[in-house]
């Protein structure tokens, strides 16, 4: 517990999922056993996972399949195109904010995640639906990777 730090406490799948705010923090593989049990009802997802052959997916994007999964949650993809050591690391870099894409198809769920970005410290874009957004965060997307730096 100590090496979590501050605010940080361990807990079930069923108590993390009776938060307001959850992220989906596990492998693409293991995404539909951890979000099979909770009652998903009134919550917002945040979904950071890649699948990184999306190929099987129909045509569909990742966000997509998890909605399906955790509906009637509401999914925000964001946090997901660069690595962890990037996102914990100071958003404000050089003068400027790193930018931190997020998607959605429910607004105030945007509207209240990218909030918490924003108060970290990161410069947010929204890329709109979880299928024109997730096209361009998801693997294999145009944005997947890229760090990119905001100047005002
Ligand atoms: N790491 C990165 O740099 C990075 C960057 C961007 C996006 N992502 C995405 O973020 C997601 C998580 O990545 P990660 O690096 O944090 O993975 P990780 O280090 O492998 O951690 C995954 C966690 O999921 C847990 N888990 C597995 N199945 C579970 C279940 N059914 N219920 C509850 N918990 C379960 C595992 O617990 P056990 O250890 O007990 O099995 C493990 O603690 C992935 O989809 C990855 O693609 C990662």
């Amino acid at each position: 517990m100590q090496e979590l730090g501050d605010g940080v406490s361990a807990g079930t799948v069923d108590e993390v999922a009776g938060a307001d705010i959850v992220v989906l923090a596990v492998m693409w593989p293991d995404v539909p056993q951890a979000v099979d049990r909770p009652a998903w009802e009134g919550r917002i997802l945040i979904d950071p996972t890649n699948d990184f052959d999306p190929s099987d997916l129909n045509g569909r994007t990742s966000s997509e399949v998890v909605a399906d999964l955790v509906a009637p949650a509401r999914v925000v993809k964001t946090a997901n195109i660069f690595a962890a050591d990037v996102l914990a690391s100071d958003p404000r870099q050089a003068g400027g904010q790193r930018v931190m894409f997020l998607s959605g198809d429910d607004a105030d769920a945007k509207h209240e995640v990218g909030g918490l970005f924003e108060a970290a410290g990161f410069f947010v874009i929204d890329l709109g639906g979880l299928r024109e957004g997730g096209q361009m965060q998801q693997f294999g997307g145009p944005l997947a990777g890229e760090n990119l730096i905001r100047f005002a």
